[in-house]
């Protein structure tokens, strides 16, 4: 028997993946913009190891919108043309991040020689934080319930699998990984700073993007 979309199954159990992923994504970019200001710092970060840190960032963030333009929403625009205007506009979006993504690249690896202009690439990273989040925040009230309704249930697609997957197959981990806390594939970054019990003791596992105020 064929299967046929789970309109009863919530929107917010069927993608829990793709949220697991944006949750992640947050979760980076929101420290970074300190990590870049305490660059000027005594002790604070190294450029090259915050450059490494976005560079890597950037490259999943990346994948990620190759894997929403090429597989979530052609799938929308067949079974929903109405919504081809949103659509449209979410992958503006991408392109448009993308690019904030590399001049914020480029700005940070400037900072090798002149620190004191950390202030505005921080500015320039929570710009694109503020940016990125909206985004998202439109996918997954806008978006990802319309695409609940419409996919059938058990397919692999907006899966945590399909979502990690599509980030493994970008090789995003095998360039400039960021020292020896990198993660080495898409489940290392998506679990990143999770808290692992051992004896009895709960510790956290060192994050790849520490707040730099516990640091
Ligand atoms: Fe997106």
């Amino acid at each position: 028997m064929p299967a046929v979309p789970n309109a009863a199954l919530s929107p917010l159990l069927r993608f829990t993946g793709i949220r697991l992923v944006h949750t992640a994504l947050r979760r980076d970019l929101a420290p970074m913009s300190g990590r870049i200001r305490a660059v000027q710092a005594d002790g604070g970060p190294a450029v090259a190891d915050v450059s490494a840190q976005w560079r890597l960032l950037a490259r999943i963030l990346m994948a990620h919108h190759e894997y929403e333009d090429a597989c979530l929403w052609p799938v929308l625009r067949v079974a929903r043309p109405e919504l081809r205007l949103l659509l449209n506009r979410l992958e503006a979006d991408h392109h448009r991040i993308d690019h904030d993504l590399t001049v914020v690249t480029a700005m940070i690896g400037s900072l090798a020689g002149d620190s004191e202009r950390a202030w505005m690439v921080a500015a320039a990273v929570e710009s694109v934080a503020e940016t990125v989040d909206a985004h998202l925040r439109v996918e997954e009230v806008q978006v990802l319930p319309e695409l609940a309704a419409v996919v059938a249930a058990g397919a692999h697609i907006g899966t945590l699998g399909a979502s990690l997957a599509a980030i493994d197959a970008a090789e995003v981990f095998d360039v400039g990984a960021p020292g020896d806390r990198a993660p080495t594939d898409a489940i290392t970054w998506l679990l990143d700073g999770i808290t692992g019990v051992s004896g009895g003791c709960a510790e956290p596992i060192p994050g790849l993007f520490p707040d730099p105020r516990t640091a």
